[in-house]
């Protein structure tokens, strides 16, 4: 944890942030890197150098600047992208293409052939359809794809609806009825043009249970089996996807060690047992490198007691840098920096600045008396906040800070109004 309060302020690494506020406007996104770094640091210790043959591949989805996918190299890590602009962003920061990974359940020919041209690690494939694109481009290219199949096991995760994404009725992922699946796989044994590395899954985001990740892991471990007995083959790699939740408000996270211990002996009891040498293993946590390590900066401005009701304090934020709230009912907290030390005086809802009334960022929370110039501070909005950040109401996106050992730098350069219309034409 990197948060501390000092002579009443809050501090993120060693720096003052109601000063930070101060010195780049608000809103700002700011992240701790010694934060991410020691959350590498902990996969590093705790599985890649436990496990033999085992990757981490970043989910990009959750913060992806430049800066973050440099960071995630510098680390060792490898990474997966959903999109040819994710593509693009890792290798226009010089990521080495083979330790890139592409999952995605609509990728488009473009992009496809953007990951055959970069030579990346291994596409995901998530059909038929897809695998069929993939040769043909690979054959006019003289190349070959190395590549998993994403499949639904068909198991059901406890979180919110919108981010459950193992099971059969899903828009991901290729279900596993055998006249679907088994096809599929001796097209990609047989085709000269693919490398049939292995299987893959997802099983949802913000989870805090293993038994999903565990009955996934059964479930491919039976398909594995039946891809043994009838094609003889020995599936290469196994990716069990990410879904490690995180702390935002009270919730306890698990250490990564809850998820992967398990998974990882049930893998390699399998393969023992058969006596077999087992598959690589890859995992693609989010949430849990980045979540944790971001909280973002606001300005208090109006401030509105309805009598009998509540108070209504608004930063100058909102829904257009953090749409979690909104989307999924996600809940925060947070603190006046400037009066980190202060008696919490006060129950408050702290909405944003647009047009909507679902524009609320904290439904409930007690916080110092809020005066207008304050600064607040929104814990763990490190996930899926910059990514899903939208210029709705026509709010520009803010910037990102980096901090680390007391030291900020900037990563990305707030939006200005410029930069918001320079694409509209007159
Ligand atoms: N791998 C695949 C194939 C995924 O679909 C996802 C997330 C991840 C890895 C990373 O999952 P994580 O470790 O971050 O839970 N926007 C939503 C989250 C959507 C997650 C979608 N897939 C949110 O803000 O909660």
């Amino acid at each position: 944890m990197y948060r501390e309060v000092k002579d009443g302020k809050l501090f993120f690494d060693g720096v003052d942030m109601t000063e930070l506020s101060k010195k780049y406007g608000t809103p700002l996104y700011v992240y701790s890197e010694n934060d991410i770094i020691s959350r590498f640091e902990d996969l590093k210790k705790n599985f890649v150098e436990k496990y033999e043959r085992v990757r981490v591949a970043y989910a990009a989805k959750a913060f992806f600047p430049l800066a973050m996918a440099k960071l995630v190299d510098e680390c060792g890590m490898c990474v997966d992208v959903v999109s040819g602009g994710e593509l693009y962003t890792a290798i226009k920061a010089g990521f080495p293409a083979e330790k890139i990974e592409f999952n995605g359940n609509n990728k488009s020919i473009k992009e496809l052939e953007m990951a055959v041209d970069y030579e990346i690690g291994r596409i995901i494939v998530d059909s038929l359809q897809e695998l069929a694109s993939i040769e043909k481009i690979c054959k006019e290219k003289g190349k070959v794809a190395k590549i998993l199949f994403r499949v639904t096991p068909g198991v059901k995760s406890d979180s919110h609806d919108y981010i459950v994404t193992g099971k059969k009725d899903s828009k991901f992922g290729i279900p596993l009825d055998d006249e679907v699946i088994m096809p599929q796989i001796k097209a990609a044994i047989d085709s000269e043009y693919i490398d049939f590395y292995g299987i893959h899954f997802h099983v949802g985001s913000q989870l805090f249970d293993n038994g999903s990740h565990l009955q996934a892991t059964d479930i491919i471990l039976a398909l594995v089996e039946k891809i043994k007995n009838n094609f003889g083959y020995d599936v290469k790699e196994l990716n069990v996807g990410g879904g490690f939740g995180v702390t935002y408000v009270d919730e306890h996270r698990q250490p990564y060690t809850y998820f992967l211990d398990p998974i990882m002996e049930k893998i390699e009891n399998y393969y023992t047992e058969k006596g077999v040498k087992r598959p690589n293993v890859v995992i693609e946590p989010g949430r849990s490198i980045i979540a944790e390590a971001g909280l973002t900066l606001y300005t208090i401005g109006s401030i509105k007691q309805i009598p009998g009701i509540r108070k209504y304090v608004s930063v100058d934020g909102g829904m257009t840098d953090n749409i979690r709230p909104a989307l999924y009912e996600a809940v925060y907290t947070g603190v006046i920096t400037n009066k980190a030390d202060q008696p919490k005086t006060e129950t408050v809802r702290i909405c944003g600045k647009c047009c909507e009334s679902g524009d609320i960022l904290i439904r409930d929370i007690d916080i110092a008396e809020p005066e207008a110039g304050d600064t607040f501070a929104i814990f763990s909005t490190g996930a899926y906040g910059y990514t899903m950040a939208s210029n709705y109401n026509k709010n520009t996106i803010p910037g990102v800070v980096f901090v680390k050992d007391g030291q900020d730098r900037v990563v990305v350069k707030a939006q200005t109004y410029d930069d918001m219309i320079a694409n509209e034409i007159l």
